[in-house]
């Protein structure tokens, strides 16, 4: 199977795990990297702005296990409206951030019943912090 299927298919197996009893929207993501792949759910919370991205989960779990460029992501929300408005099935400007963080603009981002798109095309430019001021001081 090609790699865009295969992770794909990852994301729609990470999203059965999704805890999302308010908003009913469950959301899996699937990273490939450094020979592996490392999967994720979207979680919410009773204090809804605690909810967590699925893309997050899965950024993240590959960082907490020592691997910090990713080479591919996929994303698979199976309670999307069938693809009337694609928005439903792609990332939030948060994860895309995220995203930034560990990968450059030509990462893969596959998005299943969307296509294949380039981070740079989903965010051109990415905030990227430079130190302007020596780091002394109380501010
Ligand atoms: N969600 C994700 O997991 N990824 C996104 O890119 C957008 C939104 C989740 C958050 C929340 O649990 C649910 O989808 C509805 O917003």
């Amino acid at each position: 199977m090609p790699r865009d299927r295969v992770l794909i298919a990852a994301a729609r197996r990470a999203a059965e795990l999704a805890y999302a009893p308010y908003s009913r929207f469950r959301v899996g993501a699937a990273v490939s990297a450094a020979g592996a792949v490392y999967t994720g759910c979207n979680v919410e919370n009773a204090s809804y702005g605690l909810a967590v991205c699925a893309e997050r989960v899965a950024i993240f779990s590959a960082v907490a296990a020592g691997v910090r460029r990713i080479e591919a992501i996929a994303l698979a929300c199976p309670d999307a409206d069938g693809g009337a408005t694609i928005g439903t099935l792609m990332p939030c400007g948060a994860c895309r951030q995220v995203m930034a963080e560990f990968a450059g603009p030509d990462l893969p981002v596959y998005v299943s019943g969307a296509g294949t798109f380039a981070l740079g095309e989903l965010l051109p430019n990415p905030f990227a912090f430079v130190q302007t001021q020596p780091l002394t001081g109380n501010r």
